[in-house]
């Protein structure tokens, strides 16, 4: 069942459960040192308490925990069972990682208040209006200056993309995408209260991780 059924970034099945080796195989290896580089750039102090949203396997999980130094916590919230079982199983021996079955998309409550949100590669999948709502509930669970790090396209034309990167992109990624690479992300997030933006871009700048503070 899917809650959005031109969505895929709602995975289950074969793709959930090898999801980590299919990027790793989809980038030609590129994949392991784009994702460390990404998440040195989150950058992630010792104590802090991190949302990861839309979790996957736990495989950025483990790397922001290494920048914990033992304190603070990385919670995850995914709703694919397959994921949540990859999860569980990285996170065996790490007891500042944890994964809540939980959907991003519908207002919840975690009884505190997050210093940072990390959300990689699934807002781009959404229809509009409930990107606006997970942005909404990231604002809702996030202390103010606390920030919220999006890793996902950057912002292009896609008929200006050079062939080997528009076939690619327009045979494999959901219909959803192809919006959300043509808005203007400083311009949304800002009307959600959210300023102080910082990026920095990969994969020859077609993925950006942009950066942004909850302001009061
Ligand atoms: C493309 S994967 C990315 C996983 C991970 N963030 C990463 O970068 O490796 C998208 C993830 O979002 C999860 N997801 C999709 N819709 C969700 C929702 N409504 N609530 C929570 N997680 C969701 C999927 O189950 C999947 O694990």
């Amino acid at each position: 069942m899917r809650y959005y059924p031109d969505s895929k970034v709602e995975l289950q099945g074969f793709v959930a459960r090898n999801y980590d080796m299919l990027m790793n195989i989809i980038s030609l290896g590129a994949y392991g040192s784009f994702i460390n580089n990404a998440i040195a750039a989150v950058g992630i102090k010792p104590g802090d308490r991190v949302l990861d949203l839309g979790a996957g396997s736990g495989r950025n999980a483990l790397l922001m925990s290494r920048h914990l130094d033992g304190r603070g916590k990385i919670v995850g919230l995914e709703i694919s069972g397959e994921m949540i079982a990859n999860f569980r199983i990285h996170a065996e021996n790490e007891k500042n990682v944890e994964v809540l079955n939980k959907r991003i998309d519908q207002p919840f409550d975690l009884g505190e208040k997050f210093d940072r949100a990390f959300i990689s590669f699934v807002i781009h999948g959404f229809p509009h209006p409930v990107r606006e709502d997970i942005i909404r509930n990231v604002r809702n669970n996030l202390r103010e200056g606390g920030e919220f790090a999006i890793l996902d396209f950057n912002e292009f034309i896609v008929s200006e993309m050079p062939f080997w990167a528009r076939i690619p992109f327009t045979k494999i990624e959901c219909k959803y995408a192809f919006d959300f690479v043509e808005r203007d992300w400083k311009k949304i997030l800002s009307d959600f209260g959210f300023g102080d933006f910082t990026e920095k871009t990969f994969m020859k700048g077609y993925v950006r991780l942009l950066k942004a503070k909850k302001k009061g």
